[in-house]
């Protein structure tokens, strides 16, 4: 099998390693999985860098999550898996940036055969980090407006599908007319380009009147924050999912108190760590079936296979990527040709 190390931390391709090793036999409670594709994404560098929730042991086994094949399973687990497409979910305990893993059942559910595995390979961390944003802070219902920064991330391309088959309306601010071309394509009703000049008043002239009931924030820092707030509805809500500034959001004390705007941050891990078993099952399959129908998906850039990792490492850091970069693998890597872009 081969596998990227994280051998010493960092996020360029010199702090990475290709380790080939002996395939190796599953526990009794675990699984081999052919995987099919791994996307990279920016928290693995942030873990790369040791800046991330998970601490990395090093050598490090990297890729959060992917799609596969269960090509064997151990004595204890269940034999019907066997031939079963699974996603990995996103642990930490495995590493997916490789071309076979062993992994505990527990870390797995089946998803469907028809969708594309690229899709799936990516449904473990976006997707569901969407659905939380969208179902746990404010009780949406159609014609309501909700807010979103990074809108044409992979988390923002989730959002904005998932909004829409709500009948949510959503506020979408990007950084590039390239990529609020792209949010405007998915459907986001209102797409700002935030140059740094008034984005307050752009945002309030979108919405026309009408208020967010919820704001989704990426940046970070005190400006976007400050300026977007006054737009959002009293009592709403404001939830930060990245920080691209690297600087906490700040809420204006008068929006807090005031006008009573609840602030949360969410951490998509916790709930994989943590939620009941058939609720991940659940929340996993409705998605993926989102996936299989087309209704839920980000953009791909390129995909690249384990041999070309610094290529793909390096591309995938680039500023102002149009999708995605992934790994796939040999033969059950029937996704995507290594290296094309996409
Ligand atoms: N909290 C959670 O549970 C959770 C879950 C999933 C993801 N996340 C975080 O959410 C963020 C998006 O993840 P993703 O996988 O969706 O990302 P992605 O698809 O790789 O897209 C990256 C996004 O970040 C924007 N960006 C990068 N640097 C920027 C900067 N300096 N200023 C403004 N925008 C910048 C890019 O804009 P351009 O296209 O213009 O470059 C793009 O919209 C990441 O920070 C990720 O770690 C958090």
């Amino acid at each position: 099998m081969s596998r990227i190390l994280l051998a010493k931390l960092g996020g360029d391709a010199e702090s990475f390693r290709l380790d080939d090793a002996p395939v190796p036999a599953p526990g009794p409670g675990d699984l081999l999985v052919a995987l099919e594709a791994a996307p990279i994404n920016p928290a693995d560098f942030l873990l790369s860098n040791g800046w991330y929730a998970v601490q990395p042991e090093l050598p490090f086994a990297m890729g959060a999550e992917g799609v596969g094949r269960v090509i064997a399973a151990g004595s204890a687990a269940d034999q019907a898996l066997v031939g079963r497409r699974v996603l990995v979910l996103p642990t930490y305990e495995q590493g997916t940036w490789a071309d076979r893993i062993v992994v505990p059942a527990r870390n797995v559910v089946t998803v469907g055969e028809a969708a594309d595995a690229l899709q799936l390979a990516m449904l473990g961390v976006n997707p569901a980090t969407a659905h939380h944003l969208l179902n746990r802070y404010v009780s949406l219902k159609p014609g309501d407006w909700i807010g979103l920064t990074l809108a044409n991330s992979a988390v923002g391309q989730n959002v904005i599908a998932l909004a829409r088959r709500a009948g949510v309306r959503t506020l979408a601010v990007v950084r590039r007319e390239e990529a609020a071309e792209h949010v405007r394509r998915l459907g986001a009703d209102a797409v700002i380009v935030d140059d740094g000049e008034n984005l307050g008043d752009k945002v309030a002239q979108a919405l026309d009147g009408a208020k967010l009931r919820l704001l989704l924030d990426g940046i970070g820092g005190a400006d976007v924050v400050a300026q977007v707030a006054p737009s959002i509805e009293t009592g709403g809500a404001f939830v930060t999912f990245s920080s691209v500034t690297g600087q906490p959001p700040l809420m204006p004390l008068g929006e807090l108190v005031y006008r009573e705007i609840s602030v949360h941050g969410i951490f998509v891990i916790n709930w994989v760590w943590n939620a009941p078993r058939e609720e991940i099952e659940q929340v996993y399959a409705e998605l993926s079936e989102l996936v299989e129908k087309g209704v839920l998906g980000a953009s791909v850039e390129a995909t690249y296979s384990l041999g070309q990792y610094r290529e793909a490492i390096a591309h995938a850091q680039r500023p102002e990527r149009s999708g995605k970069v992934l790994f796939t693998f040999g033969q059950a890597g029937q996704a995507g040709q290594a290296g094309t872009p996409r």
